[in-house]
């Protein structure tokens, strides 16, 4: 949708290391910027970014791309939402195609005839629905210096004035059109069509009203950083004690996470999350110095959400209420989170004590004894079990019966091998009933198989490992003598990376002198007729745009780290895929074997 040339011209304009620069601070090193790759787990920096390039490349992990990918993947945004995001940086005017320029509140909407009405809803733009919200948050902020009661009410609730104000807090006033007092075209056509779609004020027949009324305002800022919708809380007792922005072109309950935006930074630091259910409990606990905290937005966790976090730390912990809703939510987080687990991930789950939320548990005790608190969340293998096991006697057959069955569903999603060898022993102990056999009994066919989520990221998807050990090979033929043999054995010729690896090895293997001696040209050169050619030709020319700097044998290592890797898992899902009966011992064994990985 959006043209090639408003990308090109954008990626022209910006500067790939400022870009990144905002989200990980880059340090120099020789022509490029390197950091800790944000996309996997490490201690020294192997993420790299070339300015005169400008592109950046991870030797650990392969993630590779530019500016708009780097933030696709980062913050989790899509390809429209990164140039956008981008764009705005930049200075540039996204092209909006039909779009009429248009501003609030000074729009002239509501004076024109019902013909003109028309013509403007289809003019509202995703851009005026966010100045909306921006100006209606703006207004309950002065609002809240003006209401002695508002005040009180945070007052009494801990609350300083200065967190009051990094959350931008607000508040409501009691009657029924307050926000016309912000809007002074509030009663046109136009800005109600707009307050309406954004959730800030209710239409009913002939009647407008606002939605927020009397009621304590937190701002939900997404991940650009803009606000899309509202929690107000009721001061005195009321119901309900909680109204929250319904769901909007720009708001929706299961994306988004309550201060996310804000606590990026805190998360990368301390590298993990606390996920709670409150705005009160985020807003607590970073006044007490744990920044790295969001909240869902009243319903349970989504996969969605589940995502989004991984994507920003591989540690997340649930701290639940102790009740039966808490220990329910949490159970919801641990079937929603299954399919996205990899064995580099933690996830955990903390229950404060009867009676505490996170909220009242750090104002008592503080952030020691908090932070002290996190570490001893129960792991998810063991909360697992813990919850499985609750109304099942394990003293009988059918008991031990009945636990398989219910692990079965939640097994046969988690694509994490390690896990799964650890959540299996487990229910060996617990059931008596040999693992072998509870794999063939579970059929955990699809249990080795990566998926793209997992797999992470679209740069490393884009480069292979069968593509980056061609790479390496054109660049450095001599590597010839460090590549693993065997996994040559598994390639599949019919796939064209994996055919054109072989075809070059095996013209290398007949060609050796021209290992021996430094290369100045090219080795395809060489050769006239090998299969594959374009192919080839098109990985030696990404080839080109890397940097000298770049430290071929460590990315040589890597990718056959990851590509034995990858055979290891291929083969392990199919000898998964047999049942226990079908396998030979020698099939067993080497299942064993694998699995120790
Ligand atoms: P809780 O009821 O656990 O309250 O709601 P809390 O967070 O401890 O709030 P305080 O301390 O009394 O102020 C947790 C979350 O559930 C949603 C809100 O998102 C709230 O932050 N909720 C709760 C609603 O959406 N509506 C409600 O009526 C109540
Ligand atoms: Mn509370």
């Amino acid at each position: 949708m959006i043209p090639q040339s408003f990308i090109l011209d954008l990626l022209n304009r910006i500067d790939i290391v400022d870009a990144i620069d905002r989200y990980i601070p880059l340090k120099k090193a020789g022509a490029n910027f390197i950091a800790c790759c944000p996309f996997h787990n490490e201690k020294t920096p192997s993420f790299t970014v070339s300015q005169s390039k400008q592109f950046y490349h991870c030797f650990g992990c392969g993630a590779h791309g530019n500016a708009i990918s780097f933030l696709m993947e980062y913050s989790g945004l899509s390809f429209t939402d990164a140039v956008s995001q981008l764009a705005e940086y930049a200075g540039m005017q996204m092209p909006v195609p039909m779009a009429v320029p248009m501003s609030l509140p000074d729009s002239n909407g509501g004076s024109g005839s019902s013909e003109e009405f028309v013509q403007n809803q289809a003019d509202i733009s995703t851009q005026d629905l966010n100045q909306a919200l921006q100006v209606a948050a703006q207004f309950y902020k002065s609002q809240l210096k003006l209401s002695q009661k508002a005040i009180d009410y945070l007052k009494k609730r801990g609350l300083s004035g200065k967190t009051a104000a990094r959350f931008g807090i607000g508040y409501a006033p009691a009657g029924w059109q307050g926000l016309s007092a912000a809007f002074p075209d509030y009663k046109s056509e136009q800005t109600r069509s707009i307050l309406q779609q954004v959730g800030l004020v209710i239409v009913d027949e002939d009647k407008q009203y606002d939605r927020f009324r009397d009621r304590i305002m937190f701002p939900i800022v997404n991940l650009k950083g803009y606000i899309i919708g509202f929690g107000g809380r009721v001061i005195e007792p009321g119901e309900p004690k909680y109204l929250n922005s319904p769901e909007t072109v720009l708001f929706g309950k299961g994306r988004e996470l309550y201060h996310l935006f804000s606590a990026r930074r805190a998360i990368r630091e301390a590298d993990r999350v606390i996920v709670v259910e409150g705005y009160m409990d985020v807003i607590a606990l970073s006044q007490h110095g744990i920044d790295y905290v969001v909240a869902t937005l009243g319903t349970a966790i989504t996969s969605f959400q589940i995502q989004r976090l991984m994507r920003q730390t591989d540690n997340i912990i649930f701290c639940f209420d102790g009740d039966n809703a808490g220990r329910k939510a949490a159970w919801r987080a641990l079937e929603n989170s299954l399919e996205f687990l990899s064995d580099n991930k933690y996830l955990g789950f903390l229950f404060l004590p009867e009676g505490e939320d996170p909220d009242s548990y750090v104002s008592r005790n503080g952030k020691e004894l908090f932070e002290q608190q996190l570490t001893l969340a129960t792991p998810l293998s063991e909360f697992m079990f813990k919850e499985l096991c609750l109304d099942i006697n394990l003293q009988t057959s059918e008991g031990k019966a009945r636990l398989i069955h219910q692990t079965k569903p939640l097994l046969q999603q988690i694509k994490a091998p390690a896990l799964v060898s650890i959540l299996l022993k487990r229910l060996e102990e617990l059931s008596g009933i040999n693992q072998n056999q509870v794999v063939g009994l579970m059929q955990l066919k699809p249990l080795l198989k990566k998926t793209n989520t997992q797999q992470g990221h679209l740069a490393r998807q884009l480069i292979t490992p069968y593509r980056r050990i061609i790479m390496m090979l054109l660049c450095r033929p001599s590597y010839l003598e460090k590549l693993d043999r065997e996994l040559l054995v598994e390639c599949d010729e019919t796939k064209q990376e994996q055919g054109a690896l072989k075809a070059l090895v095996d013209l290398l293997d007949k060609n050796l002198h021209l290992i021996e001696s430094p290369l100045t040209h090219s080795v395809l050169t060489y050769f006239n007729d090998i299969p594959h050619k374009a192919l080839l030709e098109s990985i030696e020319s990404e080839v080109l745009k890397w940097d000298d700097a770049i430290d071929l044998e460590v990315e040589f290592m890597g990718a056959q780290q990851l590509l034995q890797q990858v055979q290891r898992n291929k083969r392990m899902t199919e000898l998964h895929s047999k049942s226990l009966a079908q396998l030979t011992d020698e099939e067993k064994r080497e299942l064993q074997q694998l699995t120790s990985f």
